[in-house]
């Protein structure tokens, strides 16, 4: 197995140190961890907290967009290290064909769905029911079908936040081969994010993509406008701490990989290497799923085919 480079992007200022002894990298987490203010219901945020390590940078266009940010939806960007903050924030604006913070800032406050591309860009956990729509309806009709007569399937959601992505593969999963066992892992570096995952909570935000029958049939509604994930998608959900970069993975184990919007973070050597080592866990003509804006850079080398949009096969 090719062993892999060192992760360098996104030290936090300070580093963060598991119990474990395991250098977090990634960034600085986010306080707080409230789930992000719905968009219908955007409120200004709570009073101004002090920021880290900024205050000889207030008063320029950076701080003033992430304090506009913070405004807009209550994720703070001053808690990440500023210099990769910053950078990814202006090489989004720039690709985005505006790079003047202020003439984007005021975008953001009209286009909830550049506000969700934006921090999907820059900020690390974020994550939805659904996300992706396109590439769940693959998996309905295409791959799960395909797969079900493996009678039993396992799927591993890498890289999985706060859980949306495998369960929304549970729900899919339960409408297409309902008679299958489909056992799905999802496994995270962030350890609060695991913990939130177990609880199989989501706000109205998280189902704002989801469609509706399929979601009032395996979420509960909350009082809050929320929705909890039923016992039954909660028995097919396994979650785990673990850092893909370190952790061993087991050869031939899953039949579907899902590793969407993680290795964005990575540098593409490190990137790279993941990629095979998810093949490695791949059972043959099993599928690999990646986010849709991420790629594998030689998936014949990896004896990978692409038979849909970002989504694996190996051979
Ligand atoms: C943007 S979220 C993606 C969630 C989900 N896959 C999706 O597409 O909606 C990225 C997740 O990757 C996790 N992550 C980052 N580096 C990681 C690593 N080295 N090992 C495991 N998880 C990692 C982060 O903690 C975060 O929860």
């Amino acid at each position: 197995m090719t062993p892999l480079p060192p992760r360098q992007p996104l030290k936090p200022r300070t580093p963060l140190v598991t119990p474990k002894g395991v250098e977090r990298p990634a960034v600085a987490p986010r306080t707080p961890l409230a789930p992000r203010t719905p968009l219908a219901a955007r409120t200004p945020a709570a009073p101004a907290r002090p920021s880290v390590g900024t205050a000889n940078v207030k008063g320029d266009d950076f701080t003033a967009l992430c304090e506009l940010v913070r405004q807009l939806c209550a994720v703070d960007l001053l808690q990440y290290k500023r210099n990769q903050m910053e950078r990814r924030v202006r090489t989004w604006t720039e690709r985005r064909g505006t790079p003047n913070l202020e003439e984007y800032g005021k975008i953001l406050r009209k286009d909830p769905e550049e506000l969700d591309a934006f921090l999907d860009r820059v900020t690390i956990n974020v994550s939805h029911l659904w996300r992706h729509e396109d590439q769940f309806e693959v998996l309905r009709k295409k791959i799960l079908p395909e797969l079900a007569e493996r009678k039993r399937l396992k799927i591993w959601s890498a890289g999985s936040s706060y859980g949306a992505e495998a369960y929304t593969i549970a729900a899919v999963a339960r409408e297409t081969i309902p008679t299958i066992p489909v056992e799905i892992v999802g496994t995270d570096l962030d350890k609060r994010m695991v913990a939130r995952a177990r609880e199989g909570y989501f706000t109205p935000e998280d189902a704002r993509t989801s469609p509706k029958a399929v979601l009032t049939k395996h979420f509960e509604p909350r009082t809050d406008g929320g929705w909890q994930a039923k016992p039954e998608l909660k028995r097919m959900v396994r979650f785990e701490n673990g850092d893909l970069l370190r952790m061993a993975v087991p050869t031939a184990r899953y039949d579907v990989v899902f590793c969407r919007n993680t290795v964005i973070y990575f540098t593409e050597e490190v990137r790279d290497a993941l990629h095979e080592r998810l093949v490695k866990a791949l059972s043959p003509g099993g599928y690999l799923v990646v986010g849709t804006s991420e790629r594998v850079s030689d998936p014949k080398g990896l004896g990978l085919t692409s038979p849909y949009h970002f989504i694996y096969q190996k051979s």
